[in-house]
């Protein structure tokens, strides 16, 4: 057995900017260095795929990350701080079951697919008001489809989604721990806590009555059973709409950055809504967005490499789909390709994302209703790039295009 801290191991510059244009000729150097291990200036980094399956077997003994960095920046007792610290994503143990159980059965492929036609009206009424601009950020379009989707599936009105949308900017880039956005990230918190405690008084005060409980009945109705208590309820309606937004707008940015080079996938997206499918899951796989601190709780012993208690490890899970030991030609995008292995896009183990079939669903709706509306994108301006840990994505793609 060999100490994690005795290799010689490959650094890889996760929050260098440059580093984000093009993480993965990096990943791909540093497996050539070492197999798969890596370092970077806060973390060891796993990089191939069967090395982070098999360091998330022991998921029980390990915590999520960010309550550690949250202290690291003093922020502990500040809403936001407590905020970060008691999510459903940050907690562990028994907390973290009873939450899960409670509000899994909300979260099915059914109850995504029930939303569907929901999600088509919110792109359509978005193409709408932004088409006859003729050129836009189309990340900057993006953003409000998946607060404008939420905002429906739980009976908000959309008023206040440009609000919202600054408050979600903050609290996502609050992902990367940067300290010098502090206040920015208190009063976006308190304007979702603002929010969604208005939204919870209003459904108890006018009950909708008739046709099928939507979310927020769903949540609120698992509030009165006892599986939640009311803070975790206000916690997990906020956190809902902060892992859905910055996750789905990038993942519908990086389609249409792919999907311009491929003008003639992007026509047949318009008319095949299973083509479409396979574009979406294919851009998942060959863009995966999300990484994850995790912090051993116990000393760990992978591949005869011993890594001992309170060491903190990234999970690259979008890195991990173009490993060449799982993934045929991993670099070429095929939306027809063989499926040797599921991609770890949306993590794995008992955090395994909630809302990963709403995620598809509304990237499935939402892209296919683009293409239908929208033709021959082209970019008009560079794209920049997001730091890499947390959620990593284009920042700022300016299209031109023509009306469908
Ligand atoms: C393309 C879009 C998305 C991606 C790539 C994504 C990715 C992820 C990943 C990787 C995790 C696990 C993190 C970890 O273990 O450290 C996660 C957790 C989570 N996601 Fe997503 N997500 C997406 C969209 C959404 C949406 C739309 C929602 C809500 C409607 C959502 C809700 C959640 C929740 C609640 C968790 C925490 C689950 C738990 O701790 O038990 N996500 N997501």
């Amino acid at each position: 057995m060999i100490g994690i801290d005795t290799l010689d191991l490959p650094f890889i510059p996760v929050d260098d900017p440059e580093f984000a244009s093009d993480p993965f000729t990096r990943f791909a150097a540093a497996r050539d260095e070492h197999p798969w291990l890596a370092k970077c200036a806060f973390a060891y980094i796993p990089t191939d795929y069967a090395a982070i399956r098999e360091i998330m077997a022991h998921d029980d003994q390990m915590r999520v990350g960010f309550g550690d960095a949250v202290d690291l920046l003093g922020a502990a007792d500040t809403p936001w701080g407590r905020f970060v610290k008691n999510t459903i994503l940050n907690e562990g143990g028994e907390t973290h079951k009873r939450l899960r159980a409670a509000v899994a059965p909300v979260f099915t492929p059914r109850q995504a697919n029930a939303n569907r036609a929901l999600m088509r009206e919110v792109m359509a009424d978005l193409l709408d008001k932004w088409l006859p601009k003729g050129e836009f950020d189309f990340e900057v379009f993006a953003s409000y489809y998946p607060i404008s989707v939420m905002c429906r599936v739980i009976g908000a009105s959309t008023d206040a989604v440009p609000h919202m949308r600054r408050s979600l900017e903050a609290l996502g880039a609050g992902g990367s721990f940067d300290g010098s956005i502090m206040a920015e990230l208190q009063s976006g918190f308190a304007l979702m806590d603002d929010f969604v405690r208005d939204l919870i008084a209003q459904r108890r005060a006018r009950p909708r009555t008739g046709g099928e409980p939507d979310l927020l009945d769903r949540l609120v109705g698992i509030r009165n059973e006892g599986g939640l208590d009311e803070q975790e309820l206000i916690y997990l309606l906020i956190f809902l709409f902060t892992a859905g937004y910055d996750t789905s707008r990038n993942a519908l940015t990086i389609i249409m950055h792919l999907m311009i080079d491929r003008p003639a996938d992007y026509a047949r997206c318009a008319a095949d809504t299973e083509y479409c499918r396979k574009i979406v899951d294919e851009s998942l796989r060959y863009f995966g967005v999300a990484s994850s601190p995790r912090v051993l709780m116990a000393d760990l012993v992978v591949r005869d490499v011993h890594i001992p208690k309170g060491t903190m490890l990234l999970l690259p899970w979008g890195m991990s789909a173009r490993d060449p030991k799982v993934f045929d030609d991993p670099n070429s995008f095929d939306p027809d390709r063989r499926k040797s292995a599921t991609p770890i896009i949306f993590g794995l183990g008992p955090h395994i994302c909630l809302g990963q079939f709403i995620a598809r669903a509304q990237l499935e709706e939402g892209w296919h209703a683009i293409t239908r509306r929208m033709a021959a994108p082209r970019r008009v301006g560079e794209p920049g790039w997001r730091t890499f840990p947390g959620i990593w994505g284009i920042r700022g793609l300016p299209i031109a295009f023509s009306a469908a």
